[in-house]
């Protein structure tokens, strides 16, 4: 929070109830009669700024639409998410976060995955998109990685769209 936000402490309920109690401390400032003193001009850029930096898109990293694409040409001919993901040349990715490597039963993991004992995560998981080998050696994805950050964080954002 930063200072001007604690200033004014009654800015921490507007927080807490949310986007439609911002529309209406607005509208309040043209009926008539409500509050005869309009808003200074500097309270209303102090909430708007609070309002953008709630937008859940100022926080995404990666662009799930652009990782869509990714996943598409460049993971989907081993893998599947969505609903009716299942095990195919390489095992199916839905919940990936949290997951322990080797976990799903429908598919015949190679033994180094299974005992490596990585938990994929953020950070796992683009290390291994990176260069597989280098988190689980000796595992039988072949695949050469990507280097693309920008291309790993995209990827990551769709993955986090099929929890
Ligand atoms: C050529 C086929 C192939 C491609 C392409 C491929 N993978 Fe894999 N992947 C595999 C195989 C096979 C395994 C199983 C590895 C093992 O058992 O050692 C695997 C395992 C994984 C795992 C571990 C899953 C688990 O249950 O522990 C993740 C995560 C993964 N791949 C993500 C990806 C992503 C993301 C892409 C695209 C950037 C990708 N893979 C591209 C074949 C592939």
């Amino acid at each position: 929070m930063n200072s001007r936000s604690q200033e004014r402490p009654h800015l921490g309920s507007v927080l807490r109830w949310g986007g439609a109690r911002l529309y209406a401390l607005a509208s309040a400032n043209i009926m008539p009669g409500c509050f005869p003193a309009p808003h200074p001009p500097m309270k209303k850029s102090v909430l708007l700024t609070l309002a953008l930096a709630m937008h859940p898109a100022a926080q995404a990293a990666g662009d799930a639409q652009a990782g869509k694409a990714v996943f598409t040409s460049k993971c989907a001919s081993c893998h599947s998410v969505g609903p009716s993901a299942r095990a195919a040349f390489g095992p199916q990715l839905n919940g990936i976060f949290g997951r322990v490597a080797g976990a799903t039963t429908d598919y015949k993991y190679s033994p180094e995955i299974k005992k490596s004992g990585v938990v994929w995560s953020e950070k796992t998981l683009s290390a291994f998109i990176a260069s597989p080998g280098k988190v689980v050696p000796g595992t039988k994805m072949r695949f050469w990685g990507i280097s693309n950050e920008r291309q790993i964080a995209d990827l990551l954002a769709y993955l986090h769209t099929y929890p």
